[in-house]
């Protein structure tokens, strides 16, 4: 008996080395294909990203392997498996050439007077911790505005967040941008990218289900109430809704995912933006000042015209400077539609591609003293001498940011309402320098704090 526990043992034994090994082979792609990088062991990069923060883990992966590194990495399931981000090949083309038409200049236009509401409400709080002399997080603030003004843009509905303390729908989307480790799914995910888009398909996901049935209640209730036309906008929404009647119409979950996105996407991203564009302010004056003293010379007390905004050139170049030091996000991915020699290296149909933006952007062989804010960097002239895919905050390509033009616009309205009025200056809680969170998005690890004084 003891013995035929122990040759079961044994075979178990033999059958998981097999397994090990087999798993090593096959994960070993890049030592065969000459592109240096860390051992494969199972999960191994995973632990690495939980102990250091994606961003860190980028940075050691350079500095010891060079440029070019090969690397597991983890797939994106859940609700957003229907979205632009996620879409392939046709799929990806039919959506995305629907979804686009939203962001045509006609329609920022259009959606300009939505964002002058937004932004005055974004200013006026700022008047408001103003003349309470109270310091605050900025990131929160900023989160509340980008909230406000995709929910009015593209949804249709008032968030009013800017008007409310606790604002819910920001706590559960939030949730979206922070990887749970504690959630088992994510393990196997990694383990089995094949039994874990199974699972997804029977809902499991890596994003908690408080957070998912939230968000989805909000969109499919905007979407049924344009459905029964209930109400008709010109919007994305409705974009998407009227398409319906057309040959190559979105599906239900598509236009789900599609308005998840844009929520998700246009919500963090322009707030980070925001955020670490008022900390710079804060934390360099004369910046402030050479920012302050163009949107008085150039608008005075005028109304802010959709056009004079984009003629602001200092202030392009300063946000051009924030998202150099700070993209929102820091790498990008793409997956090898065929095999392609690239440079010295072949990539084989399949492989995903990590493009390290966070790193490019502070690499001191294109950006002498990277750590130094310096706006002048994005003159014509100095633009004219470096590598355009050397800045990459929006991606490039085809499945470049769809939303950048609508997002720099809300940025700029943002910030020129909110620097006519007060100052920003660092206070007491200002992390000098910024301690930056651990993933793929970025954020300050412990907010961003500030204090404004009215002009
Ligand atoms: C400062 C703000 C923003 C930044 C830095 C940013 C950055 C990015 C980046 C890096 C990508 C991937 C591009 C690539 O792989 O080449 C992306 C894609 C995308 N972004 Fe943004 N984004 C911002 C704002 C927005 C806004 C406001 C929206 C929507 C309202 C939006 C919607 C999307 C969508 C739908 C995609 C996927 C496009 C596709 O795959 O076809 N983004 N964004």
């Amino acid at each position: 008996m003891t013995g035929s526990v122990t040759t079961a043992l044994l075979i178990a034994l033999v059958i998981t080395v097999i397994y090990y090994l087999y798993w090593l082979r096959k994960n070993n792609i890049f030592h065969r294909l000459g592109i240096p990088g860390p051992a494969r062991i199972p999960l191994g990069e995973l632990f690495h990203v939980i102990q250091k923060g994606a961003r860190i883990n980028d940075v050691d992966l350079i500095r010891k392997y060079g440029k070019v590194v090969g690397r597991t990495i983890e797939g994106i399931t859940g609700p957003f498996e229907h979205g632009l981000p996620v879409l392939k090949d046709e799929q990806w083309k039919n959506a995305r050439s629907i979804v686009s038409p939203t962001f045509s200049s006609a329609k920022l236009k259009a959606m300009y007077t939505l964002m002058n509401e937004t932004s005055d409400m974004y200013r006026d709080r700022l008047l408001e911790y103003a003349d309470k002399q109270e310091i605050f997080n900025i990131n929160e603030l900023s989160g509340k505005y980008t909230l406000d003004t995709i929910s009015s843009c593209l949804f249709g509905i008032e968030t009013n967040s800017l008007k409310n303390e606790n604002a819910t729908l920001i706590k559960h989307l939030k949730k979206f941008f922070t990887i749970d480790f504690t959630n088992i799914f994510l393990y196997i995910l990694v383990i089995s990218p094949r039994l874990g888009c199974y699972l997804a398909k029977k809902g499991y996901s890596i994003f908690p289900s408080d957070a998912i049935n939230y968000v989805s209640n909000i969109v499919n209730h905007v979407i049924s109430q344009r459905r029964q036309h209930l109400e008709r906008r010109n919007d994305f929404i409705q974009m998407m809704i009227d398409h319906e009647e057309a040959l190559l119409a979105l599906n239900d979950k598509e236009i789900f995912s599609q308005g998840l996105v844009f929520l998700a996407a246009g919500f963090e991203t322009t707030s980070v933006l925001l955020s670490f564009f008022f900390y710079i302010m804060a934390t360099e004056p004369v910046v402030q000042e050479k920012v302050y003293e163009e949107i008085q010379r150039e608008l005075g007390d005028d109304d802010i015209s959709y056009e004079k905004l984009n003629q602001l050139q200092y202030l392009d170049m300063a946000i051009n400077e924030t998202l150099r030091m700070y993209p929102p996000f820091i790498k990008l991915d793409r997956v090898a539609s065929q095999d392609y020699q690239l440079g010295d290296y072949h990539i084989p149909k399949g492989s995903f591609v990590n493009v390290p933006v966070y790193q490019i952007h502070h690499d001191p062989e294109y950006w002498p003293e990277p750590e130094n804010f310096l706006p002048e960097r994005f003159s014509s002239a100095e633009k004219a001498k470096r590598h355009p895919m050397i800045f990459l905050p929006f991606g490039d390509g085809p499945r470049n940011c769809i939303g950048m033009r609508f997002a720099l616009l809300e940025a700029k309205l943002g910030i020129a309402k909110s620097l006519r009025v007060v100052e920003f200056q660092k206070c007491e809680k200002t992390e000098v320098p910024l301690r930056l969170g651990k993933m793929d998005n970025l954020n300050a690890k412990n907010g961003i704090w500030v204090r404004v004084v009215r002009r």
